[in-house]
């Protein structure tokens, strides 16, 4: 079994595309070391990433990434075990302004936490871009 974590955060509006690019960069190389596969959203303000991997190792990602000031206000939309990972070739994915999602999708995930549709949306999202 495996942990997947599924959070939604409000992206600090300052940072450039260099910073994100260094960001992406470094989490590629340590989710290798840790064996942790996933994707990260950035749009209209917001992060959404899907972490899976290990248990502890995700776990203690998620307790780093949630003290990043990179970031604010972090909510977990998913928290749950999982047979085998789902992405396990995206050592972690960058997916920004995508075309599909409109601004409000984004803030009604944020304000309603997500609900039960969120892993139903993003994978249809997915499916997409590997389609
Ligand atoms: C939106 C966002 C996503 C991140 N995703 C990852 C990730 O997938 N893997 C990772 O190792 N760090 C990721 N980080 C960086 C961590 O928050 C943290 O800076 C990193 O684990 C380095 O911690 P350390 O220097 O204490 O080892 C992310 C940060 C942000 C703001």
């Amino acid at each position: 079994m495996i942990q997947n974590i599924i959070y939604i955060s409000k992206a600090d509006k300052e940072l450039s595309k260099f910073e994100i690019k260094e960001l992406v960069f470094f989490a590629r190389v340590k989710n290798r070391e840790e064996k942790i596969t996933g994707f990260l959203i950035h749009q209209n303000g917001y992060f959404i990433q899907w972490i899976e991997g290990p248990s502890e190792n995700v776990l203690h990602l998620l307790e780093k990434i949630k003290q990043d000031s990179r970031h604010q206000s972090l909510k977990v939309l998913v928290n749950r075990k999982l047979e085998s990972p789902v992405y396990n070739n995206w050592r972690m994915r960058y997916l920004t302004d995508i075309e599909k999602l409109k601004i409000g999708d984004f803030e009604s995930l944020y304000s309603e936490s997500g609900g039960k549709d969120i892993v139903d949306i993003l994978n249809k999202i997915m499916l997409d871009f590997v389609a």
